[in-house]
């Protein structure tokens, strides 16, 4: 049995019956968060991007939980210089771990970590595919609409997907339409709206539109929720 929680923007932790991954957990400066970065439990730490509200509390919930943080090889790069264990990959690159497959996807954004006046580029921005007992999850990270996430719905078949739905950095309501229509997922979760003001989103109109359109049954999570695929 596979559990999605939702720990607000982008964190989403995935339980599987043998291990927990979390993605993006930025918690204690996150205002919609529902839980502290020590009560956290997790086997591996997955991030898509250096920006602060992905990478986050990454370094303390590795090295409280001895957990492996698996990002791109600049990030993972730079947490490893931090004293994190990891596992570093790139876009396009696949890897199987002890919890199941993992590939790196594009997304269209940047990666850079301030650091006080120093701006530290981390590499591409990723997204993760991940297959974890015998379901797949696509987390798109933060990224604009691309013509690729087509190959991704034509290449597995997602049950579900976590897609930016809040514009001005990522995707608006319009394109991660649009990507539902590219990904074809049973199931999408949006995710990165209504942390700050900039990116207000009512995402019951992305649920009415991808149902509208598609086949795709849209799952509005609140902080703390849980779906069981
Ligand atoms: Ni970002
Ligand atoms: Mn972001």
């Amino acid at each position: 049995m596979v559990t999605i929680t939702f720990h607000g923007h982008a964190c989403f932790k995935i339980s599987s019956s043998k291990f927990s991954l979390i993605i993006d957990p930025w918690l204690k400066n996150n205002p919609l968060a529902d839980i502290r970065p020590e009560q956290v439990k997790v086997d591996y730490i997955l991030i898509t991007h250096g920006h602060g509200d992905h990478f986050g509390d990454a370094l303390e919930i590795a090295k409280a939980n001895d957990a492996t943080i698996i990002a791109p090889y600049e990030l993972a790069t730079y947490c490893q210089s931090k004293g994190a264990k990891v596992h570093p990959m790139h876009i396009g690159g696949d890897y199987t771990f002890d919890f199941g497959w993992l590939q790196l996807t594009p997304a269209m954004h940047g990666s850079a970590y301030i650091e006080g006046d120093n701006i530290i580029y981390m590499g591409n921005p990723c997204g993760f595919l991940i297959e974890i007992e015998g379901k797949t999850v696509y987390h798109a990270g933060d990224t604009g609409l691309f013509g690729d996430m087509k190959l991704i719905g034509e290449k597995v078949r997602l049950d579900v997907a976590m897609l930016p739905i809040g514009g001005n950095f990522v995707m608006g309501i319009d394109d991660a339409v649009k990507a539902v229509e590219f990904l074809k997922p049973k199931a999408v979760i949006p995710m990165h709206y209504n942390t700050f003001d900039i990116i207000k989103k009512d995402p019951s109109e992305f649920k009415k539109k991808v149902e509208e359109k598609t086949g795709t049954n849209v799952v509005i999570l609140h902080t703390g929720e849980t779906i069981t695929l």
